[in-house]
């Protein structure tokens, strides 16, 4: 597993400035996509990200999605919650040209109180909401999230999102996505549930992320 480690380590090392082949799919209802093998970005890897979203507590529906990212989405599972829904993130990496990732994993769900409390609310057509409700956070989920995201081209729609997060979405921070005329900004900023500690924006791009938000939309 070490060795492994090492290799994986000095595969991105090795690949700095290089580029990477990946496939690239999203699909909706299922756990495995194949698409076009498309060269990515320099520093960027191939990755599969699996997205289940929850509304009171009932799988609502999941999307699996690959593409190229930043090396530092290859992390942990991750989980961002609302006083009413959930959606719950695995993310997985592989190194090499137009490889396969592992099958990404999501974390259990864990519904203990973990101390952290913070605001929550949805709205659409603002960047900011503020319903003057709080949540009790859960779990791994100890920051609290402001997501926003803004829709430009084929759909044009912007929408806010507060509640709790796990530090892993936090992490991936701002994130964008154009395709086929449609353009996708989303900025998450964080903040320590409870706590002063502030994330701000921080990070990159995301997939599943982002096609939750398209396919909340279709
Ligand atoms: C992408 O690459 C994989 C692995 O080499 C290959 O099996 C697949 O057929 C390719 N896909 C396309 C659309 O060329
Ligand atoms: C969640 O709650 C908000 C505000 O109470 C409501 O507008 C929204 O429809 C609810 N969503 C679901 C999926 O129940
Ligand atoms: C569930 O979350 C609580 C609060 O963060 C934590 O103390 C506990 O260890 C978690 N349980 C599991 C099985 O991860
Ligand atoms: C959304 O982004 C587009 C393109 O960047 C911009 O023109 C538009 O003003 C933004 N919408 C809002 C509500 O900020
Ligand atoms: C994320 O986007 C916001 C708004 O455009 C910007 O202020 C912030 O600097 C960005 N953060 C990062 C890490 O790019």
């Amino acid at each position: 597993m070490k060795l492994l480690g090492l290799f994986l380590v000095l595969t991105i090392f090795w690949g700095q400035g290089s580029s990477l082949s990946c496939t690239v799919c999203l699909v909706q209802g299922a756990t495995f996509c194949t698409g076009n093998n498309v060269t990515c970005p320099p520093g960027r890897v191939c990755a599969s990200t699996y997205t289940v979203n929850m509304e009171d507590g009932i799988k609502k529906n999941e999307f699996f999605g690959r593409s190229c990212v930043p090396e530092n989405q290859c992390q942990g599972p991750g989980s961002f919650s609302t006083h009413n829904t959930t959606s719950k993130k695995g993310f997985s990496c592989c190194y090499t040209d137009n490889c396969t990732p592992p099958a990404p994993v999501l974390s259990s769900v864990n519904n203990t109180q973990n101390g952290h409390i913070c605001p929550t609310c949805t709205e659409d057509g603002v960047d900011w909401c503020d319903a003057g409700r709080t949540m009790s956070c859960t779990g791994d989920e100890t920051m609290c999230i402001l997501q926003y995201t803004n829709m430009s081209g084929t759909i044009s729609r912007d929408s806010v999102l507060r509640g709790c997060a796990t530090p892993t979405i936090c992490n991936i921070g701002n994130q964008s996505l154009i395709t086929g005329g449609l353009s996708v900004q989303v900025q998450i900023s964080c903040t320590g549930g409870g706590g002063g500690l502030h994330c701000g924006f921080c990070g990159h791009l995301l997939l599943g992320l982002i096609s939750w938000i398209i396919v909340s939309i279709f």
